[in-house]
């Protein structure tokens, strides 16, 4: 049996505490430690994006990294985007555009947006989908996906 150890983590802005074994994934420590359940688990193994955040601004995959590795950095999920009442653009361009069915694939593909914009990934549709190919969608809502991406790019 592997000890536990007490990870600090940074996660939209408060150090939140884990007892977990060391190997704890990033996204098991949000989900199942932190009850932050918004960040989805699709595959596991990096292939959806489902399990999308951002640590220090930059997307990755929650699902394949150790939650160890991110002590001192900052996390932002899903729960973290929105300043108090006020959506943050990104999620207030996928309820216009309707860039969601089911909504499993969509705090994923929020959170890949907004670091798809910073990055300066989104300038044409064509580089906006393939930047954003990370992020399946079973729902089939590509379109919407990419038209809500490119607003919040041009207005940015
Ligand atoms: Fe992490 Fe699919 S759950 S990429
Ligand atoms: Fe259903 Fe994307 S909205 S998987």
């Amino acid at each position: 049996v592997e000890g536990v150890s007490t990870l600090r983590l940074n996660v939209n802005g408060a150090v939140r505490t884990v007892q977990a074994e060391p190997r704890v994934t990033l996204l098991d420590a949000l989900r199942e430690y932190l009850d932050l359940t918004g960040t989805k688990k699709g595959c596991d193994h990096g292939q959806c994006g489902a399990c999308t955040v951002l640590v220090d601004g930059k997307r990755i995959n929650s699902c394949l990294t150790l939650a160890v590795m991110h002590q001192g950095k900052q996390i932002t999920t899903i729960e973290g985007l929105a300043q108090g009442d006020k959506l943050h653009p990104m999620q207030e361009a996928f309820l216009k555009h309707d860039g969601f069915q089911c909504g499993y694939c969509t705090p994923g593909q929020i959170l890949s947006g907004v670091a798809c914009v910073q990055e300066g990934h989104a300038t044409t549709d064509e580089q906006c989908r393939e930047w954003m190919s990370g992020n399946l969608c079973r729902c089939g809502a590509y379109p919407n996906i990419v038209a809500a991406v490119r607003e919040v790019a041009g207005k940015s």
